[in-house]
């Protein structure tokens, strides 16, 4: 019989190691979205999992960067796949939010993976490639994720929206566990989960029904969901079985 070329994620549906809230862009609603001072306000608030944005910077070392462009969360202009890491790393990340954050940089995902493991705080890599740059981003960040986090008791979730770049992460480190971000689900959502071998579906909550999430589990596979800021929301999700909401309110969901 042949080798399967791709061994099972190190979670699985009995083995689901996360919390049932995750704190967005870092727990990026008090404090500037995907710092390491937006990590510490949500870990002050009783967060342990915290969902972050990674992408490469022009000469490939993972930041945390939601946008694809520097403009609108820090002090630099323009794609941020054109700036050198040396650069980004002089940007001011958290003027934008207010002026107490002045000088926080954007931090790298060797920063924060330090952080979280010295804390016993989990981790939701999502793998936000910059525009055509989706499999060197996900073969990257998934092999740095798999380096940083070696040896850690919980792997950190990656997840992405984009399927290249889950294809490339699960090629590069397949032992790591994978969830598939969908906006609107796509009738064929179980088939492109089943393909990239994804241990979970990770929906917008306005694209999920009670009977998704049945059908998720009855495959075996768990349901995240994003983003969930209205706490009565949040609990009829969790009513469906939903197994983690991700969400901005950090100060009002809590785990
Ligand atoms: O990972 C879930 C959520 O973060 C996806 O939306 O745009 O905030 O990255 P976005
Ligand atoms: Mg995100």
């Amino acid at each position: 019989m042949a080798e399967h070329p791709f061994p099972e994620p190190q979670v699985d549906f009995d083995r689901w190691p996360y919390p049932a809230v995750a704190a967005h862009r870092g727990a990026g609603k008090l404090a500037p979205e995907n710092t390491l001072a937006a990590m510490r306000v949500g870990a002050s608030l009783g967060h342990t999992l915290f969902e972050f944005d990674v992408k490469l910077s022009g000469d490939g070392k993972p930041v945390l960067l939601h946008d694809a462009t520097l403009d609108r969360t820090t002090s630099g202009r323009g794609p941020a796949g054109a700036w050198a890491f040396a650069e980004i790393a002089q940007l001011d990340a958290g003027s934008w939010h207010g002026p107490a954050w002045a000088g926080e940089p954007v931090p790298t995902l060797a920063a924060v993976a330090a952080y979280l493991r010295a804390n016993g705080l989990l981790a939701n890599v999502e793998i936000k490639p910059s525009p055509g740059r989706e499999t060197e981003t996900g073969a990257a960040v998934g092999m740095a994720a798999a380096h940083l986090w070696r040896d850690a008791a919980v792997p950190p979730l990656l997840s992405s929206f984009s399927e290249e770049a889950l294809a490339a992460a699960r090629r590069a480190v397949p032992w790591l566990p994978r969830a598939l971000l969908v906006d609107r689900l796509p009738d064929d959502w179980l088939e492109r989960v089943r393909r990239l071998g994804c241990v979970a579906l990770d929906s917008n909550h306005a694209s999920l029904t009670e009977a998704v999430v049945a059908r998720a589990h009855a495959e075996r596979l768990r349901v995240l969901t994003y983003t969930v800021n209205d706490p009565a929301r949040a609990a009829l999700l969790r009513g469906w079985g939903v197994d983690c909401v991700i969400t901005d309110a950090v100060d009002r969901l809590r785990p």
